[in-house]
């Protein structure tokens, strides 16, 4: 018998407001023909006055549950991956404990930009593995609008806010690469790329929480790069191959970086989920909203070999390789 963490549920919350590429024009010197073409990006959401990442993150996690089929007392632990938190402490995860009616279980968050729900899925998984929990939503939520700088076009134009989640429980499988559940995981870091992207402000440097600043370029040269290696590596470990793959679940930062990265796995398009064009960068959120739709629109079903990877500040980036 082998202990895997297999996907219960799962869900997402998208903000009211839409706004399109249109209404940058006119502000700043830029078009929704160039941020089409440079991104894929038609479309964000941007988080009303008032709501925090903790109200997204809660909203999504009522929708996993609800798609699970479980209460909240269901759950043992709360794992939220996000870099845009409602205040500086307590974590956003025990914020969403609260909001959703929880008393027991533990509840943390994990920082790790645009990566940070690749690391907390791993994170989960191991816990789960290791026994000290059985059920644990891993929620990614980002409000990245209230850090972005609406001055500088090569930033601003890129993000969105919005949530996903995800119900993992424990559950017997063979060990085999067929099993159900996360099937291999592989992270990395490297923290002399901190000058490419990152937070111009901070708690113990500025005491302010600053606007995000990145070298775009620099960033897509390692992003093409990095993640197909680390969707090779994670799948190597259980000796698969691109080829074994149904669906990539990218992080949805930039659609010619989701097309190399495909191109590099040999897996062609029709099997990648893609949702930057509505959601553009969600950051940690990004993978858990595809996730979700990629499952509403029919494309991801039971029994699919799903690899999802994703790269950004730090730089961290990393993949997990899990069958639905
Ligand atoms: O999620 C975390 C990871 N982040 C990413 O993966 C983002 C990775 N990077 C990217 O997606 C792309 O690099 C960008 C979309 C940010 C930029 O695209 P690019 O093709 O790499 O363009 P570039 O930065 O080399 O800039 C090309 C030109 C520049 O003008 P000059 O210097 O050639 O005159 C920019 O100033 O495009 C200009 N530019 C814009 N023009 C119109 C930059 N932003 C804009 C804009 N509208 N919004």
């Amino acid at each position: 018998m082998t202990l895997r963490a297999v996907v219960r549920g799962v869900g997402h919350y998208l903000p009211a407001r839409i706004v399109p590429n249109a209404e940058f024009e006119g502000k700043l010197e830029t078009s929704d023909e160039w941020i089409r073409a440079r991104t894929g990006i038609v479309q964000r959401h941007f988080a009303a006055e008032g709501e925090t990442t903790s109200d997204l993150g809660a909203a999504a996690a009522r929708a996993a549950l609800a798609d699970a089929g479980l209460q909240p007392t269901d759950i043992d632990a709360i794992i939220v991956a996000t870099s845009t938190p409602d205040l500086t402490f307590p974590s956003v995860a025990t914020m969403i404990q609260a909001k959703i009616g929880l008393r027991t279980g533990f509840a943390f968050d994990v920082q790790a930009v645009c990566a940070g729900f690749v690391f907390a899925l791993a994170n989960a998984n191991a816990l789960i593995l290791s026994g000290q929990a059985r059920r644990i939503l891993v929620i990614g939520a980002e409000t990245f609008s209230r850090i972005l700088d609406f001055e500088d076009r090569s930033t601003c134009v890129l993000f969105g806010d919005g949530a996903g989640a995800l119900i993992l429980e424990a559950a017997e499988g063979t060990g085999a690469a067929s099993d159900r559940g996360i099937l291999a995981t592989d992270l990395n870091s490297d923290g002399n790329y901190r000058d490419l992207l990152y937070v111009d402000g901070g708690v113990s440097s500025t005491g302010s929480s600053g606007f995000l600043r990145m070298q775009g370029n620099q960033v897509f040269r390692h992003a093409v790069e990095k993640l197909a290696e680390t969707a090779h590596s994670a799948l190597g470990r259980i000796g698969l191959t691109g080829d074994d793959v149904d669906w990539i679940v990218p992080h949805q930062a930039n659609i010619r970086i989701i097309e190399g990265t495909a191109k590099r796995m040999h897996v062609p398009m029709e099997r990648v989920v893609v949702t930057v064009q509505d959601h553009g960068n969600t950051s940690a959120a990004s993978i858990p909203l595809a996730l979700s739709v990629g499952r509403e629109r029919g494309q991801i079903k039971r029994g699919d070999l799903i690899v999802t990877e994703a790269i950004g500040g730090g730089l961290a980036w990393g993949s997990v390789v899990l069958r639905w």
